[in-house]
């Protein structure tokens, strides 16, 4: 209080604070403050926790419509499964050799039997045999045109381009059996499980019972086509060699029958005649060879008779004749006629030896010709039977190898296997397969969650307001005069009534701080005319004029308090007790003096010079001579006068008044104004050279403070500051 008094005396020669800026050193301020471009976990987890009814809030909306999806919107659906196994080893029934082998059960043939699982072939055949064509569920046809989809849509279009109605023509069967084969394949899902020869078909649909029939009757058919492709192979073998015996058959017979007429056209022919015939043909000409000898000799002995004859001597002809003759021969004992006649007999009996043997040489020639032309000809024959006879057995071994075969694979036919078996048949699924409710309430939650927090911190990212004092200093490099809380006790003159009420509470004592400061600005020449200002309305200029001015009137000065917002006129609201006219304007006319204007306020103690309706322009009015005469007027009869002025951004008045004030007190709504708005403010108070003395950062609330983290750092608004207060 002493300090404040001896201050009071200085105040009375007050001159202008405010002053050009060219006569500061230091720099006016920094649009941005240096900043941290760390984030700070802590204060990541501070934002989020303030902002936890937001995130409650979304996680709620996220969980609702997850709700709504799992329990009216989706189609439960339901998922059996069945397994197959491949079967690699097998027991042979018979042991024959297979038309088609067993499978070797390597990758190949598992990643082969999967895709015939999956064949269109298969689910073909799957479609025809539950008749899955007439199914809704996989024929979308069979459903009812909805009103309005994105196909209707577009061929509405279409005919408003084309001018008419095209009329898509039925599908064939053949498309809608195409169509649901697709659809079928859809829900149905093979898989191999891993390091095995099971497959798993897992069938999706929204009945349990078709899942499950589908799941076992595509195990079913699966197993039915290995066999089916078996049976068709061997019957097809079968039906091959079937041919080729039949064929065969009709040869073997036709050769054998060449052999057979062979025979019977032929005389009896075997190789043991043929040689006989040899035998007979070398004996003949055996017997030629001696009987030539035979003439030769008979030959010459008729030459030599005959030349013993010519030359009639009959010593030689008997010496021939007994060497030939032999006894038949003439002796030279008998007589000439005897001799003669014997001789003639021996020549004549020789000649018709002669004559003998040719004759037999001839004859016997002629036999040897004829059997050799036997044995040609029976050679061939035998040659041409050898040949057919082997012809026929030929055919008659492949026949039989052949008839061999045809036998087996007929037989074959009978005992054919499977190489895969059902392992387990699918069971009607009691629990739909989706919506997975835990799963999708889970993660709605999740992503809810996030969303909120999302939200919440680009919230306090982008928030541009001010929440501390440094905060405020770093931004405007303008000192922080006071820091004033949210004061209780309902609007305007109940906040007011509540200050003077409670002197020692927190509200109070902030506008005690504030008085301080504002006296303490200036050391030399403490400020008498002050003005309270801001960047827009509702930061709580009018009120705290009014509550400085009520302070001021507590250390027993002599205040006025001016209303220099002519335009809201707020005054009123705060002093309800009738205005009994008179005010700024009279005075600056001239019909009123400033005593005469005056209002005595018993609330606030002080002076009230209040604003009138007018038609001059308010920033006109404090742009007179006559308002800096009032002003100086004002000096003299008070120790203090305190200037309530409209908002910067608004209005130029503020900027007006400012010229006859000593001190510029510059309101910032904790949390709420933004920092453009304060150093656009502010700016335009340095753009006529002034410089704000000083900014209050007002209506904090102390919760939200606390909420901030700030408050354990700002004695006031901490806990143990409650200790200090009478609220
Ligand atoms: N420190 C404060 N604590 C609580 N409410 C306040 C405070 N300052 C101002 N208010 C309230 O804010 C509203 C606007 O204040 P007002 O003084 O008219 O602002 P301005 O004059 O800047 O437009 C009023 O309802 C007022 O009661
Ligand atoms: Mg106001």
């Amino acid at each position: 209080m002493n300090v404040e008094r001896t201050l009071d005396e200085k105040v009375r020669n007050n001159r202008k604070l405010i002053e050009p800026r060219g006569a500061q050193t230091a720099p006016l301020m920094l649009q941005q403050p240096v900043e941290d471009d760390e984030i700070d976990l802590l204060q990541v987890v501070r934002t989020l926790w303030r902002g936890k009814l937001w995130i409650a809030f979304t996680t709620l909306v996220a969980i609702l419509i997850a709700g709504y999806y799992v329990f009216v919107a989706a189609v439960p659906v339901y998922t059996a499964e069945s397994y197959v196994a491949l079967d690699s080893r097998q027991g042979q029934v018979v042991d024959f050799e297979n038309v088609i082998s067993g499978l070797s059960g390597d990758q190949a043939t598992i990643n082969t039997e999967l895709e015939v699982l999956k064949s269109r072939g298969l689910t073909r055949k799957l479609v025809n045999e539950l008749n899955l064509v007439e199914d809704p569920e996989f024929n979308s046809r069979l459903l009812e045109e909805p009103g309005f989809s994105l196909g209707t849509l577009q061929a509405w279009v279409r005919g408003m381009i084309a001018g008419e109605q095209e009329v898509a023509p039925p599908p064939t069967p053949e498309i809608v059996l195409e169509e649901v084969v697709t659809a079928v394949k859809e829900k149905i899902n093979v898989s191999n499980i891993r390091n095995s020869y099971v497959f798993k078909i897992s069938v999706t649909t929204e009945d349990p019972e078709k899942s499950a029939k589908i799941a076992n009757t595509l195990a079913d058919l699966y197993i039915v086509n290995q066999l089916d492709v078996k049976f068709d192979a061997t019957r097809k073998a079968t039906d091959w060699l079937a041919e080729r015996v039949a064929l065969l058959e009709r040869d073997l017979a036709e050769a054998e029958t060449a052999v057979k007429d062979f025979n019977a056209r032929t005389e009896l022919v075997s190789p043991e005649a043929l040689e006989a015939l040899n035998r007979q043909a070398k004996d003949t000409r055996d017997r030629i060879a001696i009987l030539k000898s035979n003439l030769a000799t008979q030959e010459a002995q008729l030459a030599r008779l005959e030349q013993a004859w010519e030359s009639k001597d009959r010593a030689a002809m008997a010496e021939v004749a007994a060497e030939i003759g032999g006894d038949r021969a003439p002796t030279p004992t008998m007589s000439d006629r005897v001799f003669q006649t014997r001789y003639l007999q021996l020549m004549n009996s020789t000649k018709a030896a002669v004559a003998r043997s040719r004759s037999q040489i001839e004859s016997l020639s002629a036999a040897v010709a004829q059997i050799e032309e036997q044995i040609k000809m029976q050679s061939q024959d035998l040659v041409q039977l050898e040949q057919l006879t082997r012809k026929a057995e030929a055919l008659r071994s492949v026949y039989e190898y052949f008839l061999n075969r045809l036998q087996e694979t007929s037989a074959q036919q009978g005992i054919q296997q499977a190489d895969s078996r059902v392992l387990s048949e699918a069971v009607i699924p009691t629990v739909p397969s989706a919506p997975k409710k835990a799963r999708i309430f889970a993660l709605a939650a999740i992503l809810g969650m996030m969303l909120g927090a999302a939200f919440v911190l680009l919230r306090e990212f982008t928030n541009r307001t001010v929440r501390t004092a440094d905060d405020l200093e770093n931004l405007t490099r303008l000192p922080v005069l006071g820091q004033v809380p949210m004061i209780p006790g309902g609007k305007r003159r109940g906040q007011i009534e509540y200050l003077a009420a409670k002197p020692e509470s927190a509200g109070a004592e902030a506008i005690r701080n504030l008085r301080t400061s504002i006296l303490y600005s200036n050391v030399d020449q403490p400020p008498q005319v002050v003005m309270l200002t801001s960047s827009i309305p509702g930061e709580g200029k009018t009120t705290l004029s009014i509550a400085l001015a009520q302070s001021f009137a507590g250390l027993n000065k002599r205040v006025l308090l001016i209303e220099g917002d002519m335009r809201r006129q707020a005054f009123k609201r705060y002093f309800q007790d009738q205005h009994d006219g008179g005010g700024l304007l009279s005075v600056l006319t001239g019909r009123q003096s400033l005593t005469e204007a005056v209002q005595k306020s018993g609330l606030v103690g002080a002076d009230l010079l209040r604003a009138e309706k007018t038609s001059v322009n308010a920033a006109d009015v404090f742009a007179s001579d006559r308002f800096s005469e009032l002003i100086a007027e004002a000096r003299a009869s008070y120790d203090i006068v305190i200037i309530d002025t409209p908002p910067v951004l608004v209005v130029p008045d503020a900027r007006t008044i400012a010229q006859v004030a000593d001190a510029l007190v510059f309101s910032v709504k904790w949390d709420s104004t933004e920092q453009d708005q304060i150093v656009d403010a502010i700016r335009m108070f340095e753009s006529v050279n002034i410089r704000p003395t000083g900014l209050v950062l007002n209506m904090i609330n102390r919760k939200g403070m606390k909420k901030y983290g700030y408050g354990g750092k700002y004695g006031a608004y901490a806990r143990y500051g409650a200790k200090y207060y009478k609220n």
